[in-house]
């Protein structure tokens, strides 16, 4: 059997692990051969491959990024493009086609899946917004990273009496902002699913320093925003999804805290820190197990599927019901985190 693989969409720790995980299954379990695609989709369409054997895959389970490269490609681009993807695939007599990718990626696979093209998906994204698995790869190393720098950032804030805002990742789902708030004891966490009351946001940090406690800590995922009408926030545009951006959220936050309760504010932007870099003992084993189980399904013929997470076992899902929706945050997840904040 020949399998194609490609990695889409903003890359994330442990896609290489994945990558690995596929070829070694493949050569080993079935002595069957491994096609990559150059840049997700961007290859696929434009016909830029490049041969994955054992070798080429020596080395690749600690390190960050992906091999293969990756890129954004819009939507319409690969509505147009499903029959030269599948003259492309044909053409190097590929069987079955791993993608490995968040949201677009998979619906994608999807739209190809529904064309007749043999597809078994990987969900992966540092945000964990893929629904249908308990967990994506990449979460964890990203909480990780944001947990360590938000524990910096206390003892400065403490030192100043300030009040310090770290804006994390994750435009539509608030998972990271919640877990590394958690994990790092963060005194408010704003997250995309529920709108913030700036109001509130104050009156939380003026009795924290009222009753002599030293700092505040915000985490702000990039996605949240004020209640309508409260609060302005700068215009982003609409990304490749025709989804709606807003940028600067914190930062914006950050000074109009400061003008409202006299307290000095810093900010703080993770940005692509949290997606750089080696994953984590978590991811590398989640990403293994998805390669693996993905390079299985491939050979036993269940196609239009996608591997997830669902308690400790690998499970197959269609790739229908996982793409039907983003996982976002539940209110039952905000209550628990409200419980330790303030
Ligand atoms: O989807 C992963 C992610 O890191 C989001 O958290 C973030 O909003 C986005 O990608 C950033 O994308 P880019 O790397 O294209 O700026």
């Amino acid at each position: 059997m020949r399998i194609g693989v490609l990695t889409g969409g903003g890359d994330c720790p442990g896609l290489n692990a994945v990558i690995r995980a596929v070829v070694r299954t493949a050569a080993n379990h079935y002595d069957s051969e491994v096609l990559g695609f150059r840049d997700g989709w961007r290859g696929l369409l434009e016909d830029r491959t490049t041969p994955l054997d054992i070798a080429a895959v020596d080395g690749l389970l600690t390190r960050g990024g992906t091999t293969l490269g990756s890129a954004r490609v819009a939507p319409q681009l690969l509505d147009a493009g499903v029959a030269q993807m599948k003259g492309v695939l044909a053409e190097h007599g590929v069987d079955v086609l791993i993608p490995i990718g968040g949201e677009g990626t998979l619906t994608a696979a999807h739209l190809l899946s529904q064309a007749g093209v043999p597809v078994v998906g990987i969900p992966k994204t540092i945000d964990n917004d893929i629904d249908e698995t308990d967990l994506t790869f990449g979460f964890d190393t990203a909480v990780s990273i944001a947990t360590e720098m938000i524990d910096r950032l206390h003892t400065t804030a403490e030192s100043h009496q300030r009040v310090l805002l770290v804006e994390v990742m994750g435009r539509h789902a608030g998972w990271i902002a919640l877990h590394a708030g958690l994990a790092s004891g963060a005194h408010l966490t704003l997250v995309p699913e529920e709108p913030f009351d700036i109001e509130q946001v104050c009156r939380l940090v003026t009795e924290r320093f009222a009753r002599g406690d030293s700092h505040v800590i915000g985490v702000v995922a990039e996605g949240a925003t004020p209640l309508p009408g409260t609060m302005g926030l700068r215009d982003g545009g609409v990304d490749e999804y025709g989804h709606r951006r807003f940028t600067g959220v914190a930062q914006q936050l950050g000074a109009e805290l400061e003008r409202r309760t006299g307290k000095e504010v810093r900010t703080t932007v993770l940005g692509h820190v949290q997606r750089g870099g080696t994953p984590t003992s978590f991811d590398r084993v989640l990403a293994t197990r998805f390669g693996l189980h993905a390079t299985v399904a491939a050979h036993e013929g269940h196609h239009g599927q996608m591997v997830a997470l669902r308690g400790t076992e690998i499970d197959l899902v269609p790739m229908e019901k996982a793409v039907a929706r983003l996982k976002t945050v539940t209110p039952s997840r905000l209550a628990e985190t409200a419980a330790f904040t303030g």
